[in-house]
């Protein structure tokens, strides 16, 4: 089976290439000469290369032209030193080990931001620095493997003070010191209970079902847990099949994104500061706020606006507030000050409330558009169509989005299960034809993709892993992000292969929006520009994919070294980036891929096309 596979594919160069005839020079560089000069129509001028003159590059539609140009632009490389180590790019010091772009505090102080503002993302300050590699810290280890890494990480790994570490104590932010270099999280058999088990059950009951097990049927597959503390109400919910997105703000240290990143659970950074989350309207069937800290009738209920505005019709939003002690009743009277107003909004926002249980409060979002036109006078106004244009980090508004919406359906009549019926698509925009056709395409390069992340590739006589040879992957996969996804296909085909990873499926800000789409199946999803950094953590992700990626940038402003360093930067030492694209866009990716020390081979797909893979791999770097 496995064989068949490789007699498909042939691998025709890496970077580690033995040195070439010089016949073969030559006559490689004459066809290439011919080639520039005699087709100089065919030019097409993607992105400009380093070292290599930008129309030198093809995409021409012959086989032997191609392979031609290939060579000749490996040879141009060679010859540049390119990939031979003059250009590769040094470590940075340590102090940039935890580094996260965009949320500079003093940077941003300096530039007038205040009241808060100052620790919002602020992308638009960055400014051209050293390139260079962001190393892990000296005692970093590979994380142990799923579903082990899930309940003890390595505390090398993630920047946590010894403060943090003792105040942690409430219900979803426990960790134990288990040896010297181990943080343990509680566990489903028990290790270290902590009672998330019996804080999801109630929440179930709350909301009228027998058991957390039900919350699927009951149409809830997404949760966003704001502040999730270290993700274990995430991880429980997980195991019942409910994907839970954990979302925090940045965090020099102790941070709960990286620390749920760091355990395998889907989280990014995101805050209610000032802006809109790049999450389209209408995503999530559940929010869930614990202890968060969020003062939700600051600022003219925005915040809770804005929750509204990505709850899903007949979705619910669940408050844990802090226990009072009894001694604590300035504390109660502040939690009741805080309480009457969000009532008032919760009745604007056409929110019920469904059930109160000791500190938790659940309300339901409406699933009735008819609900708006019998609020009181000026209440919270709906947005005007076009205001919910699905846009990227844009200010926070102080009107109702999605009513308007075709995909306003509630929770409770969706299907169930992450399929999506051929009417649902067509709410979403798309042919089912082409969602099954591109669901096809994925099935058969996932099997393709799986048996290409093994060091035998990179050898000086590539092969793929025969019968005798352990499985692929080698190392921890848990943390895949797809950077360029459409409808989720890579994704829905790592859930049929029973692979134990989640996704997360970046669509890309200015391509067509499938996003919504890709959340109803119950995915994990964002919307980012990838000419700025993505908000996470360094070494969170196992695996980059991304799908014609390149050559989708090519014609943006930004920098594909920066987009390269920034990859490098969210990638665990000895994880895998798998780029598909054109021959030119996957040549340009070689010549990145070198300077920022990832070992790299080109794959040709061999079916014809003038698409290539290139697969690499980050070393760990241990200076
Ligand atoms: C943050 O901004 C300050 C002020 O602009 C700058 O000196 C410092 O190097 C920045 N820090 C990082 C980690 O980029
Ligand atoms: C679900 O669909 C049924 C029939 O289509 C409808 O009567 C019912 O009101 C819907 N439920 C909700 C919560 O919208
Ligand atoms: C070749 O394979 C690639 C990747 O699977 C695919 O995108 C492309 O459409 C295929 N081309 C042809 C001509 O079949």
């Amino acid at each position: 089976m496995r064989r068949s596979w490789f007699n498909k594919l042939h691998i025709i160069l890496g970077i580690r290439r033995p040195s070439l005839s010089w016949l073969f020079v030559c006559f490689v560089s004459l066809i290439a000469l011919i080639l520039v000069l005699g087709s100089s129509r065919n030019v097409v001028d993607p992105v400009p290369l380093r070292g290599v003159p930008a129309s030198l590059i093809y995409t021409s539609h012959g086989r032997v032209k191609e392979q031609a140009a290939v060579d000749y632009l490996e040879l141009r490389a060679v010859e540049k030193g390119v990939s031979g180590g003059q250009g590769e790019l040094g470590l940075c010091g340590k102090e940039r080990e935890n580094f996260v772009p965009c949320y500079n505090v003093s940077a941003n102080l300096l530039a007038g931001f205040k009241d808060g503002h100052e620790f919002d993302r602020h992308c638009e300050l960055l400014v051209e620095q050293e390139r260079c590699l962001v190393r892990p810290p000296k005692e970093y280890k590979i994380p142990l493997r799923w579903p082990t890494g899930r309940d003890i990480i390595w505390s090398g790994n993630v920047k946590i003070t010894k403060n943090q570490f003792l105040s942690s104590g409430s219900m979803t932010k426990r960790l134990m010191l288990l040896e010297d270099n181990q943080f343990a999280f509680q566990s489903e058999d028990g290790l270290i209970y902590d009672g998330v088990k019996d804080y999801s059950h109630q929440i179930a009951e709350m909301i009228g079902l027998g058991s957390d097990t039900e919350f699927p049927q009951a149409g809830v597959r997404t949760i966003l847990d704001i502040n999730c503390g270290f993700g274990s109400f995430g991880a429980h919910l997980l195991s019942l099949k409910v994907m839970a997105v954990c979302i925090a703000a940045y965090e020099a240290t102790g941070s709960q994104v990286q620390l749920s990143l760091e355990r395998g659970l889907p989280a990014m950074l995101g805050n209610f500061i000032a802006r809109q989350l790049p999450y389209p309207s209408l995503s999530y069937d559940m929010v869930h706020c614990a202890e968060c800290g969020i003062i939700w009738d600051e600022e003219d209920g925005m915040f809770l606006i804005e929750i509204d505005r990505v709850l899903q019709p007949g979705g619910y939003f669940v408050l844990t507030l802090p226990t009072v002690r009894p001694h604590e009743s300035s504390l109660r009277l502040k939690k009741r000050n805080m309480l009457m107003p969000i009532e008032e909004l919760t009745e604007q926002l056409c929110w019920t409330i469904l059930a109160q249980q000791d500190e938790t409060f659940i309300w339901q979002k409406t699933a009735d558009v008819d609900c708006y036109a019998f609020r009181k006078k000026n209440s919270i106004p709906l947005c005007k169509e076009g205001d919910n244009a699905e846009a990227y980090y844009q200010p926070l508004v102080s009107c109702i989005s999605g009513t308007s919406s075709k995909r306003w359906i509630a929770i409770q009549n969706r299907s169930s299960g992450s399929e999506l019926s051929s009417d649902e698509l067509r709410t979403n925009g798309v042919q089912p034809e082409d969602y099954f056709e591109d669901l096809e395409v994925w099935r058969s390069a996932l099997k393709n993709y799986w048996s290409l992340l093994t060091p035998l590739i990179f050898s000086d006589h590539p092969k793929r892993p025969g019968d005798e040879d352990p499985l692929p992957p080698f190392n921890m996969l848990r943390n895949v992000m797809d950077m360029s996804s459409k409808y989720g296909g890579l994704n829905t085909a790592l859930l049929e292969e029973k692979k134990s990873v989640w996704v997360m499926n970046v669509v890309p800000a200015k391509a067509s929006n499938s996003l919504p789409l890709i959340l109803d199946r119950g995915f994990v999803g964002v919307m980012h520009d990838w000419c700025e950094p993505f908000p996470t953590y360094p070494r969170t992700y196992d695996l980059l994919h991304a799908n014609g990626l390149l050559s989708h940038l090519a014609s943006e402003r930004c920098s594909m070294i920066n987009l390269f360093l920034e990859m490098d930067r969210i990638l665990r030492p000895e994880g895998w980036v798998i780029l598909s694209d054109n021959v030119g866009a996957i040549e340009m990716a070689r010549t990145l891929a070198a300077q920022v020390s990832w070992e790299a081979r080109l794959i040709d797909l061999q079916n014809g096309s003038d698409q290539r893979l290139l697969v690499c791999q980050k070393p760990f770097l241990k200076k």
